[in-house]
């Protein structure tokens, strides 16, 4: 916290009204990559405290539908639907499911209480991105895009095989928000294949 008191982006985030300094990755991330267009239903896995759900809503604006989605509560957010929930869980999918019915964006930035164990903390940050892309697929339109954070180590080349199969472009990215230090990347897939 005190390193986050002198950050940049975490001082804008207390000026504009973010709930995170994390919503300015996602608002780098669309300049950027053109993932939400107005109207847009957009779903949020690991939202807390808020950040990017705000940001979606922004981008998606009042004819947008945005779901998000944690473990933990997020307060009310304008214009969003707020879901309590694992996203391991089919329960929680079904619970998005009924939200939103087909989604056009799913975004994920989900991560692990860090237990200090690299390796341990990698593996269990590729579980989340597993099942957020799990969760993509059952509700995603042919299309739509997807947005899903992973810490770098051995098993990210094998889950960024597993995205590039579905979707027809694919990059994996580092918005300048990022703190230098850390080696979460996001993975941009755009035009999910469906049953193509
Ligand atoms: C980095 S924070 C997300 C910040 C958010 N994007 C923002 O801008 O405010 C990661 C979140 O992932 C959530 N999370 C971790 N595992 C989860 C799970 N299995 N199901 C749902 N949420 C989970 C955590 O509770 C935490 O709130």
């Amino acid at each position: 916290m005190a390193r986050d008191r002198h950050d940049h982006f975490y001082r804008m985030a207390k000026k504009e009204g973010y709930r995170s300094r994390a919503a300015y990755k996602l608002k780098q991330i669309d300049a950027r990559f053109h993932i939400i267009r107005r109207g847009d239903a957009v779903v949020d896995l690991g939202a807390a405290p808020g950040g990017w759900t705000q940001v979606a809503t922004e981008l998606a604006g009042n004819s947008g539908t945005i779901v998000g989605v944690d473990i933990q509560q997020v307060r009310s957010i304008d214009g969003a639907v707020i879901i309590t929930g694992d996203i391991r869980s089919e329960e929680t999918i079904d619970a998005i499911r009924q939200a939103v019915g087909s989604a056009d964006v799913v975004l994920c930035d989900a991560a692990p209480n860090l237990s200090g164990d690299w390796s341990y903390d990698h593996a269990r940050s590729i579980d989340l991105a597993e099942h957020a892309l799990a969760c993509a697929q059952k509700i995603l339109r042919p299309g739509g895009n997807f947005v899903v954070k992973a810490f770098q180590g051995d098993l990210f080349a094998g889950y960024l095989r597993n995205v590039r199969s579905r979707f027809r472009n694919v990059r994996a990215h580092s918005p300048t928000a990022s703190r230098k230090a850390s080696a979460e990347m996001y993975i941009i897939a755009k035009g999910f294949r469906g049953d193509e």
